[in-house]
């Protein structure tokens, strides 16, 4: 226990100084939240989601899991977005994935790291979908970092798929779905223009993001 004494510490401080700031702060926050977007990302612990972007507590609903997986029948996911959407009514969903990925790296390299692969199998089927795209690349961190922009392109396309979202749209509820891209060596998010508010734009805002991502070379994080 003792080791952990610093994060508590840590914590003390943060408290205080937020506090010191504005008073009424966590009593406020305590008797609701009213977050306007979710946000969607890999666990990596180099992408603190509120961080990121600036954001306090209370400002962002988040769910995180290895490597920005949006899968149609994992239950966790699916609950986080259903209470995020009907509930809180977030008016964003935000998928953001990372260059460097581990996980996606793992899948691309078909590495066996035991449970986990179970998971990375809907990276690698993001992969044999995009083979040809991403076979052209010869060198293989660009190909790693395009299989990380595909992979946040095909969650986007998961999560406007998913019965939360077309019912929200159905209602005319205000929701737009987004995919984003964090650069672990610059600290900054690049829009991959993957950005769906109803059923409609779909199937041409995903065409003109695949041709985005395959002709931008400076997408790419810098080697
Ligand atoms: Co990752």
């Amino acid at each position: 226990m003792r080791v952990l004494k610093g994060l508590i510490d840590n914590n003390r401080r943060w408290s205080e100084e937020i506090r010191g700031r504005i008073p009424d702060f966590f009593q406020k926050l305590s008797q609701q939240q009213a977050p306007a977007y979710l946000w969607i990302g890999c666990s990596d612990s180099r992408v603190p989601a509120n961080e990121i972007v600036g954001l306090l507590p209370g400002e962002m609903f988040v769910h995180r899991n290895v490597a920005n997986v949006v899968v149609h029948t994992d239950l966790n996911c699916l609950s986080v977005m259903q209470y995020a959407v009907e509930v809180l009514k977030v008016e964003h969903i935000i998928v953001v994935g990372h260059y460097g990925c581990g996980g996606v790296q793992a899948a691309l390299q078909n590495r066996r790291l035991g449970l986990i692969d179970n998971w990375l199998r809907h990276v690698q089927d993001v992969m044999l979908k995009h083979e040809a795209l991403l076979n052209a690349i010869a060198n293989p961190m660009d190909r790693l970092n395009k299989l990380c922009e595909l992979n946040v392109i095909e969650q986007v396309v998961n999560v406007s798929q998913t019965t939360i979202v077309q019912e929200a749209w159905d209602r005319n509820q205000e929701l737009a779905v987004h995919g984003w891209i964090y650069g672990l060596k610059d600290g900054l998010i690049q829009d991959l223009k993957m950005e769906v508010a109803g059923h409609k734009e779909l199937a041409d805002v995903y065409t003109q993001a695949m041709q985005n991502i395959s002709k931008l070379k400076d997408l790419r994080e810098p080697n």
